[in-house]
């Protein structure tokens, strides 16, 4: 599947414009998550887009908010074989297997990705996704090296081989430990990613908080789920299974947002809500479940680099309407 990248380049123009004028009526989309200011809340979801010079430069473009680097671990990954990402009408189902160049090389690519986004204050989160704790823990160190502006700690990726027999994500104390570990190596903020495939992902997060998490984010993929090709008889994706993601997944993101934003109310915990956000609509539904950060991810693959200049557009416009000025002011009103 080919990724459109500027498909709304007009559309981008015409929102910076509109950007410049929300200034003057004093409406700002700012936000600061863990000590860390981002220019709006859209933030590109981890494995989305790999880190190139080429795609620097358009996300730079694009209006975007901040960028979670693809998960990486200790050694480089091949991941599975093609096809890895099958778009299915209401979503994306995925087995890409984690593929990535090993921590050596993706500090190089953190480094140049803060030279090209960080002096137009748009934050880089370096995701991280090891097999043991202790990795976790010497993953969080090298990663730091490069100075991103936060780690999220990938522990919920619902595509796992032979040798892990469940998600880090579906143990509380697991998950605490992971924390824990990785906070005590970390030189920035903390964010854990958590899987909505477990009874009760509140028990989770309060786990995570407790081990001194700054953020949560919620949710990775769905699953695994399955497609089959009717006319072979057989599944769509190489690995078989894969994460489903993209609006089908959106009411379930939405109710984990809310449920630990109202669970962890007075922790000084944040949320990246993120799971099937497609629109300006569905940024302000996460807003309003409590979510500081909203993630896109599979919007990007449908839609290309435009949907953030429309989203944050429609934002402003929302607010505009509802006569907001700042998005504290409506920040989980749902709750
Ligand atoms: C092709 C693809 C690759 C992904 N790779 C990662 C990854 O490396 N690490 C991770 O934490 N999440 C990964 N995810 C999950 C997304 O970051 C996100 O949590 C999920 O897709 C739900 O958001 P969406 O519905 O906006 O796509 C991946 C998702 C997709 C579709």
């Amino acid at each position: 599947m080919s990724i459109q990248l500027d498909s709304h380049t007009g559309v981008a123009g015409a929102v910076h414009a509109q950007a410049e004028r929300d200034t003057q009526d004093a409406l700002s989309l700012e936000v600061t998550l863990c000590g860390v200011r981002f220019r709006n809340p859209i933030v590109l979801a981890s494995g989305i887009l790999g880190l190139s010079e080429e795609i620097f430069a358009r996300l730079a473009r694009s209006g975007i908010g901040g960028i979670t680097t693809k998960s990486c671990s200790l050694q480089p990954r091949v991941g599975w074989h093609n096809p890895t990402i099958v778009s299915w009408g209401h979503g994306l189902i995925n087995a890409v297997g984690l593929s990535n160049p090993g921590v050596e090389v993706m500090v190089e690519e953190i480094r140049a990705a803060r030279r090209h986004l960080q002096p137009l204050g748009v934050p880089i989160i370096a995701s991280i996704f090891a097999t043991t704790i202790y990795d976790f823990g010497t993953l969080a160190r090298y990663v730091s090296e490069a100075e991103p502006d936060l780690i999220e700690v990938n522990i919920s990726c619902p595509n796992l081989d032979a040798q892990h027999e469940e998600m880090f994500s579906s143990n509380a104390y697991v998950s605490g430990q992971v924390t824990r570990a990785v906070k005590r190596n970390a030189r920035c903020p903390v964010v854990v990613k958590l899987s909505p495939n477990v009874d009760n992902i509140v028990t989770i997060a309060r786990e995570v908080a407790n081990n001194g998490a700054d953020a949560i984010c919620a949710i990775n993929s769905l699953g695994p789920g399955m497609v089959l090709d009717i006319e072979s008889a057989k599944p769509v994706l190489a690995n078989r299974t894969g994460g489903v993601s993209g609006p089908a997944i959106r009411p379930i993101a939405v109710r984990c947002v809310y449920d630990i934003c109202r669970a962890l109310r007075g922790m000084g915990v944040q949320v990246i809500g993120t799971g099937g956000v497609t629109d300006a609509r569905d940024a302000i539904e996460m807003i309003l479940a409590g979510a500081t950060c909203v993630g896109v991810g599979s919007a990007v693959h449908a839609r290309g680099l435009g949907v953030f200049a429309e989203m944050t557009a429609g934002i402003a416009d929302y607010m505009r309407r509802h006569g907001y000025r700042s998005l504290d002011e409506f920040r989980g009103r749902a709750l």
